[in-house]
Formats: C-alpha cells, structure tokens, sequence
C-alpha cells in the first residue's frame, strides 16, 4: 500500500533510574527481571522527524549530523519494522534524532531517543497510541525509554508479557523540586553497551540476592517519592546505585564502569552531605555521577562539584515532562 509523504515530530526527556533495570528475563521483549523507578530530565531531550516517502528507496537514519550505519542504523530500522508492522505499511522512512546533550555524558541517550522515536513514528503513520502502548513500543527499542514517556517520575512495572510491561506516571513533574545534577567525568564512549550488561547481569553470584532484597527498596523509594522524603530516597539511591556496580564488577566477565575519577565524586558528595548539604549520588552503566539534591543547594553544589579537577561539565536537570509532539521544525 503506499501513501502519501507523512511527517511528525516529537520531544522525549532522557530519564535517570533511582531503582535501576540491570537484567532481562526475556531479552528480545525487554522484559526486565524487576519494576523500576525513575525521574525524567528536563535538559537531556531527543527531538525526533520521522518521515514516510514511497520516494525513498531505503530507510535512512541520521543521528545528529551524520547518516549513520551499522548497528546504530539496524536498531532504528527495526523499530521503524514494528511501527509499520502496526500501521500495516511497507512505506521507507527517514528518520533525523538530535539530542540536546552531548555522548558520553553519562545521560542516557538510548532513553529519549527511542520514546522520541516511537511517538514521532506512530503519529507519522497514523497510529494514535495510549500512553500504556507508547510506553510498550518504546520499551521494545529500549527498555529504559518506556520510562521516558509519562511525565515526571515514573514506575516501569515489569510485567510477565508486551503488553503488561510499561511505565505509569508515579506523580507529576511540579510533585517535587528535586535536581538531578549530571556530573560529566568522562565523555569517552563506552566500551560496553547496556545490552551485554543486562546479558551478563545473571551471572553474578549477588544477582539472584539483589532480586530478593529489591521490593523492599522499591517499595521505599516509591514512598520516599510520594512523600518527597529526600534522605530515604538518597540512602536508597546510594545503596542501588552501589549495587548495580558491584553485580557488574561481578559478572562473569566482569565489567568495570567506574574511574578513580567517579570515587573522587563520591568521596567529595560524602563529606558535604557530612558538612550539611543534603545530596545523593546515583551511577549509571558509566563513570559519571548523578547528584541528586532538593533546589536550595543545587548551585552551592554546582559550585563546588565544578571545583573539583576531574569534573569536566556540571548539567542540571529538573524532573521533566512526557514524551510529545511537536511541529516540524
Ligand atoms: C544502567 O535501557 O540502556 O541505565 O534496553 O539494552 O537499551 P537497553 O538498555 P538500557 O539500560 C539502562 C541501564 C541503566 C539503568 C536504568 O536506566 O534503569
């Protein structure tokens, strides 16, 4: 079937995971072995075209600046498969993401890229899509990006199938002031991707332990959000963040994330939190910290984190809204 050119953009916030997804029971659906919990980011977005042309002769993906190839580009395309699987067209697509941030900060662009490109898609196919199956369809791209689309803070709920795993809004972004400060030590790209991470995640001896312990945390992190209870959320956020590094540095091969340059971070968060400045680091699959503080200390903070050596770039974010649409530019 053909039809004609059809275009749409949309805007989707990176997200930072105060519990994380490390793990998947089903790898093809994404389907993570445990619920995670996360805040949108209000200055690490993804602006995604998509555009259908019978004209094309191929799929073309460009990222940034470049056409790019490869596995990058095979990732896009399937995605752009599922889309057209849904919307019953064979219909070639280009597609143009730029992130407002650069790689290898440590924000992950994975995240917003496929909630910006799945909305962007289905509305230039046609499709109108609930949030629930938003969130679905992006999870299948990434599984972090179904956490990209509800606004604010969301709960990716792990489910047993496609359509029982998605995210849902846990409270809107005016719910709390809080700041996620990204603390850029590294902007080297990452030697391994997430996916061989969740692969070999398994294979740690303290895997099976974490998965055991986690609805307890869980369960205090989402009641330490709803009741913008900054320490409980902070202790929490330490321990999994501490966590997620430990079953990497214990898989089986082990991987290694962190830098002394992550410990200095960690060490200078530790002793101004003792010094009376209320913040909390959480890590990513990467060297680079994120700080998160209420807005009073935010720019004392930032002043003194762009003090240390080893920082390269301080970006401060506030919880952010949903994945949407917007024109053309
Ligand atoms: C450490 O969502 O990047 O950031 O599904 O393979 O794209 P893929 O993985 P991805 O994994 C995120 C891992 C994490 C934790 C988190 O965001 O929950």
């Amino acid at each position: 079937m053909t039809m004609p050119v059809r275009r749409a953009t949309a805007i989707s916030c990176s997200n930072i995971a105060f519990i994380k997804y490390w793990g998947n029971r089903d790898p093809e659906l994404r389907l993570p072995w445990n619920d995670s919990i996360s805040m949108n980011l209000s200055n690490a977005t993804t602006l995604a075209t998509v555009t259908f042309d019978d004209a094309l002769g191929d799929d073309v993906v460009v990222i940034g600046d470049e056409e790019v190839g490869g596995a990058a580009r095979r990732r896009v395309v399937a995605h752009l498969d599922r889309v057209r699987a849904m919307a019953d067209i064979t219909t070639p697509a280009r597609v143009v993401s730029r992130n407002s941030f650069p790689m290898g900060t440590g924000i992950a662009s994975s995240a917003s890229a496929f909630a910006a490109l799945s909305l962007a898609a289905t509305a230039a196919a046609g499709l109108t899509l609930s949030e629930r199956e938003l969130s679905c369809l992006a999870r299948l791209g990434s599984g972090s990006a179904c956490r990209s689309v509800p606004a604010g803070f969301a709960w990716w709920q792990a489910g047993t199938s496609h359509e029982t795993s998605y995210a849902v809004q846990l409270a809107p972004p005016d719910h709390w002031d809080l700041r996620d400060l990204v603390v850029v030590v590294s902007t080297q790209h990452k030697a391994v991707t997430s996916a061989e991470g969740h692969s070999l995640a398994p294979t740690s001896p303290f895997f099976h332990q974490r998965l055991a312990d986690l609805p307890t945390r869980l369960a205090m992190v989402r009641r330490a959000v709803l009741e913008r209870d900054l320490e409980t959320l902070g202790q929490a956020l330490e321990s999994e963040a501490i966590e997620l590094h430990l079953i990497a540095l214990t898989s089986r091969p082990p991987l290694h994330y962190l830098t002394p340059a992550t410990l200095q971070v960690i060490h200078a968060v530790q002793t101004w939190r003792a010094e009376g400045l209320p913040a909390y680091f959480t890590l990513d699959a990467g060297p680079n910290v994120h700080l998160i503080c209420e807005t009073p200390y935010a720019d004392e903070l930032r002043t003194r984190l762009s003090s240390l050596p080893s920082v390269k770039e301080v970006i401060a974010n506030a919880p952010g809204p949903g994945v949407r649409l917007v024109d053309t530019p």
